[in-house]
């Protein structure tokens, strides 16, 4: 893109589009969403991707998505936004949503109102990974609830040495590991008045969410070792636990993966579809991968406000950490001008961030550094709105979900 004659970099693109913006403010580059859905479709290769709304947190976002061939239904992260959603979808194209509540709920409103709400019951389903869901249900339900639709989580790390839960590489969620657990909770559910079972879901988090290709050689030697022979052990357990759940109930969806796995899960024949959000956006902690890149599509500016010293440069805010265990990966990153680092001890402040670098003498006060957040949805917790860019404008503004008045957890 060039502006009388001159080439425009992506940092004059974002400045000259937010000019008459205060910062710090969030945008998403729309092009590059849109570039990264298809990128997801693509690698999908004809399973159909949920989203997963915790990873975009923006009604806009996430709609878009949804309008696209290859997206179907939403991986909702707390029941209460799964009703919020449904609701603002109805009389609209998106009112026969599905939307999978991919975390247990013990919230007894939230629960109430589902039951009451019989568009909701159709649309709807919770996780259950033990009969104390089943229970703490019907607890706050009482006797002769209307039917609810849930689905089972399966446990899909690893466990290398076999017959042993000590060794355990992966998220800790559900209990149900085996096929046999997996058929007893099904025929637990079964057996109960007032519960539906429509779906199986394993989220292998050990595969999806750690970049297999980190920097260090030897790390990355490491880590796709383990993603191999995890993906090897998982897809015949899956597959059979599949099996033994179907042979209860009708299963309407088998929902596995996230963004950084899409390739292996697909690989999978008892997969029926693919949950994926940060893929959209980008952010820093899906730049270590080796089978995909998604374009960093949401980011935020922050301005200088002062020149401590030379060689530093000082903004206003930015010290938005990402949830996770607690090191320097969870940092926003400056990435925009090139060459901006954060201090080590200063890291990112709750009401400034100095940055050092090659790039940090040549900025006055008044300029604005555009960071990206480590993590995909996160972001939209500190934003009321994000302001949408297309080519070298912004064409619109839009709520997160915090400008919505909305805080899901
Ligand atoms: C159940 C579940 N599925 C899928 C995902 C993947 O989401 P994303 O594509 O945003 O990495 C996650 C992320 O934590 C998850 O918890």
């Amino acid at each position: 893109m060039s502006y009388g004659g001159g080439v425009t970099t992506a940092r004059d693109r974002l400045d000259r589009a937010t000019a008459d913006l205060e910062p710090p403010l969030a945008v998403v580059d729309l092009d590059a969403f849109d570039r990264n859905a298809a990128d997801l479709v693509r690698r999908a290769a004809g399973r159909p991707i949920r989203v997963a709304s915790k990873s975009v947190r923006c009604r806009y976002l996430l709609e878009r998505a949804l309008r696209k061939p290859g997206f179907a239904g939403v991986m909702s992260y707390a029941l209460p936004e799964a009703l919020w959603l449904h609701r603002s979808w109805a009389d609209t194209d998106l009112a026969d949503t599905d939307i999978l509540v991919a975390y247990p709920t013990t919230d007894h409103s939230a629960l109430r109102a589902l039951a009451a709400d019989p568009g909701a019951r159709r649309v709807v389903s919770i996780m259950v990974d033990s009969v104390a869901h089943l229970d703490l249900v019907d607890a706050a339900l009482g006797a002769d609830h209307p039917e609810i639709r849930v689905c089972v989580e399966l446990d899909v790390s690893w466990r290398p040495v076999r017959g042993s839960g000590k060794v355990h590489i992966g998220a800790r969620r559900s209990p149900v590991f085996t096929p046999e657990q997996a058929a007893g909770l099904a025929a637990a559910i079964v057996a109960r008045p007032g519960f539906r079972l429509v779906g199986v879901m394993g989220y292998e988090g050990q595969i999806a969410g750690m970049g297999d290709n980190p920097g260090n050689p030897v790390r990355g030697a490491v880590l796709r070792w383990v993603q191999r022979g995890s993906a090897r052990e998982l897809v015949g357990r899956r597959v059979d636990a599949v099996r033994a759940v179907s042979a209860l109930a009708p299963l309407e969806f088998v929902n596995g993966g996230g963004t950084g796995s899409i390739e292996i899960t697909r690989a999978d024949p008892s997969v029926t579809e693919i949950a994926a959000g940060s893929g959209l956006i980008g952010p820093r902690l899906f730049d270590h991968y080796t089978r995909f890149a998604p374009d960093p599509a949401v980011l935020f500016a922050a301005p200088v406000v002062r020149r401590p010293a030379p060689g530093v440069a000082t903004l206003f805010s930015g010290g938005y950490l990402a949830s996770g265990p607690a090191d320097r990966a969870r940092l926003p990153q400056p990435y925009l001008p090139d060459g901006l680092r954060l201090l080590s001890l200063e890291g990112a402040g709750e009401v400034q961030t100095p940055v050092t670098g090659a790039a940090a003498d040549a900025l006055k006060v008044g300029d604005r550094v555009w960071l990206r957040h480590a993590k995909a949805g996160e972001l939209a917790e500190r934003f009321t709105a994000y302001h949408v860019i297309e080519g070298d404008q912004v064409t619109s503004i839009v709520p997160t979900y915090r400008g919505e008045g909305r805080s899901f957890g």
